[in-house]
């Protein structure tokens, strides 16, 4: 996600910036940029690309290395509204150029902002939700007429709706500028004669070590003598500094000792970011995607193409959109998929799933069900990736970049977007009723707090792994939607912990491959599925009898199926159709700690990339 870095001081205050930025590239970006206060003005430079680009503006606008410029916001961009691009980065300038604003996190409620400025006569250089926070301090600024920066931040952001962190500088306050935070992490750091603001510890530590964490809804006024906090009331906020004694490295990682970790546990944020802002008076909102009943009516069947954990994604939306919307729904392996002579019309729709938007197999594969006349959807995380930019239409997963190779919150929100788009399909072609939409889209909201929830047990997964870690095989069984998740639990453990694992459908165990089990092999069975527990029983006990040990993922719902289980994890109750993206995160974690117990390179395993773009 992006990086925010400020400085006030007597230092040149560009080499801090970008010093700063630099060591905020772990985060994932697609541009930067800066701000600073030079002879009274704002000045502002922003580059697409890497931080060099911006760094080579810099040096040959002359600028870096001078002293007088001691003041200043810098930004590292992971697109969420508009592609990468000059104009989309940050920082963003108001109308009268004299105010500046970097920007992280999502502003749910940005479109009806910008109506309310265009009113008023703003215009807007970007497609970026920040451009209307700057024009919007602006506005206050002189609606109030009062010099006040600080009240009309405070002003702008009682009108903003969703997540932000904010660095605010304005000309008229050249020894000053602003911070505020809303479900988006900033910090201030306390140096001698200077002060910082940072999206994240590491960008500042080379230079304090004493940091302030700014809680939700405060604002904070920094020049180079005194930091000033304030609560949401506008009472004045003390706070002891705490000393960190991280090193950068392990700071990059907010204090987890791995990138999976950091992110399994950035999964209730990356999926509430995710559904929230689509979510309108019990109505879901797709920003570029007409899908109405007349175009779903005529679809003869929807392909769901994609690689690795993006096909296990596709394989859930596959059971709830066959489940709610009556539609003959194909999941392909990208790489099968444009070999095997598939067919598709211009009645197709083809859903791309890729959390990188660049796999080649992926890519590949979505040319060819165009070049063959289909519609094309794309489910992406990275904004204007080449996947992206092809296809007819986007929904993007809002999980933030992703660095550990195995992919965990970008499975979460994959399988969020999926679950909005079968439920306005649904809803589109009267398959479900106003009541029956407004019932999923208030427990699609609390998803969130239950992946927190299972995220809490993970002492019981960390225990059960020191247990097991040295298995040669490990079986995922499930039956229906627990298949599905079996699939992704399986691909998880294998790719991090090099332990062989497969995944069946419980019923399908017999047939051939219980020949497999002997005594002590763990079988793992996520049972979320009330329907089906009854024959689930009955499969482990067909494999206990051959020596099986079995750990069983249960909702509460499933409970009876303790007593044949040797261990359980417990999970919170959850309407069976949307346990998937509840469920998954156990799994995660179990495959995460059989990795350390092992300790193998849990961030990256051996033979792997983080994106494939070879055939
Ligand atoms: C996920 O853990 C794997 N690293 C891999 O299977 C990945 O999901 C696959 O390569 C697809 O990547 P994409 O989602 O970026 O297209």
């Amino acid at each position: 996600m992006c990086g925010i870095v400020g400085y006030v001081g007597h230092d040149a205050v560009l080499p801090v910036l970008l010093d700063g930025l630099s060591r905020l590239e772990y985060r994932g970006y697609d541009s930067a940029g800066v701000a600073f206060i030079d002879q009274e003005q704002v000045k502002i430079r922003k580059k697409k690309g890497r931080i060099k680009n911006l760094e080579q503006a810099l040096i040959e606008d002359g600028l870096l290395n001078r002293l007088e410029i001691h003041i200043g916001i810098g930004h590292t961009r992971w697109a969420t509204h508009g592609a990468p691009s000059d104009e989309n980065s940050h920082p963003h300038l108001s109308a009268d150029g004299r105010i500046a604003v970097v920007h992280n996190g999502i502003i749910e409620n940005y479109l009806e902002l910008k109506r309310f400025l265009l009113d008023l006569g703003y215009e807007f250089q970007s497609e970026t939700d920040t451009e209307v926070v700057a024009h919007l301090v602006e506005h206050h600024y002189h609606e109030h007429n009062d010099g006040d920066i600080l009240a009309a931040v405070r002003r702008t952001i009682a009108d903003l709706e969703g997540s932000y962190a904010l660095g605010v500088l304005c000309a008229d306050h050249p020894n000053q500028f602003i911070a505020a935070r809303k479900d988006s992490p900033l910090v201030l750091g306390l140096g001698e004669s200077c002060n910082y603001i940072a999206s994240d510890i590491p960008a500042i530590l080379s230079h304090t070590r004493r940091i302030v964490i700014m809680e939700d809804r405060e604002i904070a006024q920094l020049t180079a003598d005194a930091i000033i906090l304030y609560d949401a009331l506008g009472q004045i906020v003390t706070r002891e500094p705490l000393l960190v004694t991280w090193d950068s490295e392990a700071a990059e990682k907010g204090g987890y000792e791995h990138f999976m970790m950091k992110e399994m546990h950035e999964e209730p944020k990356a999926v509430r970011d995710t559904v929230m802002p689509r979510l309108r008076e019990n109505r879901i909102r797709f920003d570029s995607l007409n899908l109405d009943r007349a175009a779903i009516n005529q679809l003869d069947r929807i392909r769901i193409v994609a690689c690795g954990t993006a096909a296990h994604a596709g394989i859930v939306g596959k059971y709830i959109i066959e489940e709610l919307c009556r539609i003959p729904v194909e999941v392909d392996v990208a790489s099968e998929f444009r070999y095997r002579n598939p067919i598709v019309t211009d009645k197709t729709l083809t859903i791309i799933i890729s959390q990188s938007g660049e796999t080649l197999d992926t890519l590949a594969a979505m040319r060819e069900a165009k070049r063959q006349g289909s519609q094309i959807l794309a489910i992406v995380n990275v904004v204007g990736s080449s996947i992206a930019r092809e296809a007819d239409h986007v929904i993007y997963t809002v999980a933030g970049p992703e660095i550990a190779v195995a992919s965990t919150k970008a499975y979460n929100t994959q399988l969020a977007a999926l679950y909005l788009l079968a439920f306005q399909m649904a809803f589109e072609i009267g398959k479900i009723d106003a009541k029956q939409l407004e019932a999923y889209l208030t427990k699609m909201v609390d998803l969130p707090n239950l992946i927190e929830e299972t995220l809490s047990h993970q002492d019981i997964i960390q225990r059960f792994a020191a247990e097991h870690f040295n298995a040669h095989s490990i079986f995922f069984i499930g039956r229906g939607l627990d298949f599905a998740l079996s699939m992704e639990a399986s691909l998880k453990l294998k790719e991090i912990s090099y332990i062989h694992s497969e995944a069946y459908a419980g019923g399908e165990l017999k047939h051939g491959t219980i020949a497999l089990i002997e005594e002590g092999t763990l079988v793992v069975c996520p049972m979320t599925q009330p329907q089906l527990v009854d024959k689930m029983i009955s499969n482990i006990r067909e494999v206990k009898a051959r020596g099986a040990v079995i750990l069983g993922i249960l909702t509460p719902e499933c409970a009876k199926a303790a007593e044949v289980c040797d261990q359980v994890i417990e999970l919170p109750s959850v309407d069976p159709l949307l346990a998937p993206i509840v469920a998954v995160t156990p799994t995660q974690l179990f495959a995460y700690y059989m990795t350390v117990n092992k300790g193998f390179d849990v961030d990256k395993p051996r033979n792997l990339a983080k994106s494939v773009t070879v055939e």
